[in-house]
């Protein structure tokens, strides 16, 4: 038993390579954390050894983007150290419109290039924030925290990972996550999600801001 890798390899040659944990870098509380907040956030996580950031257009309607890009010139690591995920928005969705999206992300940027991907999965979406014992027994076990624990768990089924903070603790706490855990807390981890994931949430409930269910893909809405 090894503890997690710090890549994964991307694409069916496995030629290049997503590293495993990343830094989330949407929708920061705005009474929490400033304007400004996501490039303090990507400045801490690149210093902490973070070389996977994630960021889309729609996150701020481009600041996200901006201050991403900022952090990473400002940074002083090498661009091509560095792997940046966006996505491509809903409404730019037609294929002339594709090349769009990503000059606006490059442009918010200010970077060259960006790997282009969205892949759908039938999981849905990321989990409910609750409190679980059974990951807090695990936690105490390795002292290590839940967080730890479950982004551990996430990286050993092979899963690339991206939590959001913009907290320079947590952020930090959340890159020492590659360590050994016995197949015992991993089952007991596993367990929670359900066999076919049926017992896991997505927290991301686009009803409370969008007004309609973004994910129900048996109504077309608005
Ligand atoms: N969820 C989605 O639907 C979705 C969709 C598209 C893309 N994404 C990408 O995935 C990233 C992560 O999304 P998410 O929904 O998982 O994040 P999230 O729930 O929006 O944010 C993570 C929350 O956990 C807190 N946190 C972070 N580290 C922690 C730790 N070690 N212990 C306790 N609390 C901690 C953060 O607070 P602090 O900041 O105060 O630490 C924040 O409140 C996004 O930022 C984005 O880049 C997500």
């Amino acid at each position: 038993m090894t503890p997690p890798p710090e890549s994964f390899p991307l694409g069916s040659d496995g030629a290049s390579r997503i590293p495993s944990r990343g830094l989330g870098t949407f929708q920061p509380d705005p009474k929490v954390y400033p304007p400004g907040s996501v490039k303090q956030s990507v400045l801490t996580a690149l210093r902490a050894g973070y070389r996977h950031i994630d960021t889309s257009l729609r996150y701020g309607d481009g600041q996200g983007e901006r201050e991403v890009g900022e952090a990473i010139r400002e940074s002083g690591v090498p661009r091509e150290d560095i792997f940046v995920v966006s996505k491509l928005e809903n409404v730019f969705h037609a294929p002339e419109d594709v090349a769009v999206n990503l000059d606006m992300d490059l442009d918010y940027l200010g970077l060259d290039y960006v790997p282009y991907a969205y892949k759908k999965t039938e999981q849905g979406y990321g989990t409910q924030r609750r409190e679980d014992g059974r990951v807090i027994d695990v936690a105490s076990k390795y002292g290590k925290t839940p967080a730890q624990v479950l982004l551990c768990y996430l990286l050993r089924r092979g899963i690339s990972v991206i939590p959001k903070s913009n907290n320079p603790d947590r952020i930090v706490e959340n890159f020492d996550c590659l360590f050994e855990l016995a197949d015992g807390d991993f089952d007991r981890i596993d367990a929670i999600a359900g066999e076919n994931g049926e017992l896991g949430v997505r927290n991301l409930e686009s009803r409370g801001y969008l007004g309609f269910d973004n994910y129900n893909e048996e109504v077309e809405e608005p």
